[in-house]
């Protein structure tokens, strides 16, 4: 079985690492990965960092995209794709969760008939003007596999359509839904017993064990938009009247600070003694810098599911969510770019800290399953 696998943001990467470690725990030579890195993300603490500290496979293939424009750097990246399988021939192609990177990898197999496994199927926020959201649903509408990492993405499937007991052969016609947990669980809980022995971020930002919000910026709606993101830092600056908040900071994120804030809210983060910009942090950074805190703010996917896995509250700086079960269990709460809504929801969790965070993202062994899935499919010994 030859799978090619497409990775190029920072959480991909790093989603990778577990079915690449799936597939070598499975000792079975008849499988073989191949890694394109698309180049979306390209700075070195965006993206090599990860390979070195979580000892990824190199990517086989590096179609250096870099930033552009959406349709711009979509369009290369389907055309490098495209060019891959055609030479590569594989039986998969392996594409995780809703970038720019996944909707080219979708595009370009579907249309030559490459089989795709979507991991990370079904999430929804049914706001069309993210592109994360056109990004998802075409991709899980090309492909063959899918597979939800909780059960709202599954009901979100069926909704749209997809069948639950279709025999095989699955094809793009007849897909297969599964709902397996969720991949970066598995992550999380394998590199968390790593990461405290192999980083000093909490000793180098001075910080104290359970003493500071951890927080973080990126998606276009709330950094792009100067309204948006004046009122974020009017909250952070504050909560940051009474405890510290530390942000790595997003490459995206720090170009836009200095554009699209006001210069009352750019001198009151300076004059701010207790809010820590710093730069992006590594993964076994982020892991301890989350563990480590009292409460995570967060405007990513990722990072509000990290909040949960280590049962931390999160803030949630977007109008909605794609996961939804942290907000319904009472663990997370969604404030927009409000001002007053983020100080309200801060003070909530002074006031009453969740202690209740119930199963709801699987057992850890998704890749395992996803790996099984995709034996069972393309039946090789
Ligand atoms: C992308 C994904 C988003 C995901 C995020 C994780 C899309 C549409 N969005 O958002 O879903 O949550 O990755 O980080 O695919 N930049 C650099 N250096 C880098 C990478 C980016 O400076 O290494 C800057 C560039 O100015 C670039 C901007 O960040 O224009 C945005 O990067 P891009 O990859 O387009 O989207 P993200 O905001 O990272």
């Amino acid at each position: 079985m030859k799978i090619v696998t497409i990775i190029g943001a920072r959480p991909q990467i790093i989603k990778a690492a577990a079915l690449s470690r799936a597939i070598k725990d499975s000792g079975n030579d008849n499988i073989k990965e191949i890694i394109v890195h698309t180049g979306q993300h390209y700075d070195e603490n965006m993206s090599q960092v990860f390979f070195e500290e979580l000892h990824i496979p190199r990517p086989d293939y590096n179609l250096h995209v870099g930033s552009a424009s959406h349709g711009t750097q979509t369009g290369k990246m389907i055309e490098g794709i495209e060019r891959i399988l055609l030479d590569e021939k594989p039986d998969f192609i392996v594409l995780y969760g809703d970038t720019n990177s996944t909707l080219a990898g979708a595009i370009a197999a579907a249309k030559i008939h490459t089989p795709i496994v979507h991991i990370e199927a079904g999430l929804r926020s049914f706001n069309k003007s993210m592109p994360e959201e056109i990004n998802r649903i075409v991709c899980d509408h090309c492909s063959t596999l899918l597979f939800t990492p909780t059960a709202t993405g599954y009901k979100n499937l069926q909704n749209e359509g997809f069948e639950t007991c279709n025999k095989g052969p699955y094809t793009i016609d007849n897909p297969k839904i599964c709902h397996c947990g969720d991949i970066m669980y598995d992550n999380s809980l394998f590199f968390s017993k790593q990461s405290a022995g192999r980083t000093n971020i909490i000793r180098k930002l001075d910080l104290e064990d359970k003493g500071y919000v951890l927080a973080t910026i990126h998606r276009d709606s709330n950094t792009d938009n100067p309204e948006h993101l004046n009122a974020i830092f009017e909250a952070f600056i504050q909560i940051s009247k009474d405890t510290e908040i530390v942000i790595p900071l997003h490459p995206r994120t720090a170009k836009l600070l200095k554009v699209n804030l006001r210069k009352e809210i750019r001198e009151g983060i300076e004059n701010s003694p207790n809010i820590k910009l710093t730069d992006p942090a590594s993964f076994f950074e982020m892991i301890e810098l989350e563990r480590h805190s009292y409460l995570i703010m967060t405007d990513s996917g990722g990072v509000q599911k990290e909040a949960y896995f280590f049962n931390k509250p999160a803030i949630i700086l977007r109008p909605e969510t794609e996961w939804v079960e942290i907000v319904e269990t009472g663990n997370a709460i969604l404030t927009g770019s409000c001002t007053e809504k983020i100080i309200a929801a801060w003070q909530h969790f002074h006031k009453i800290t969740p202690t209740d965070f119930p199963e709801i993202f699987g057992n850890g062994k998704a890749a395992a399953f996803i790996l099984q899935e995709m034996i069972n499919t393309s039946s090789i010994p």
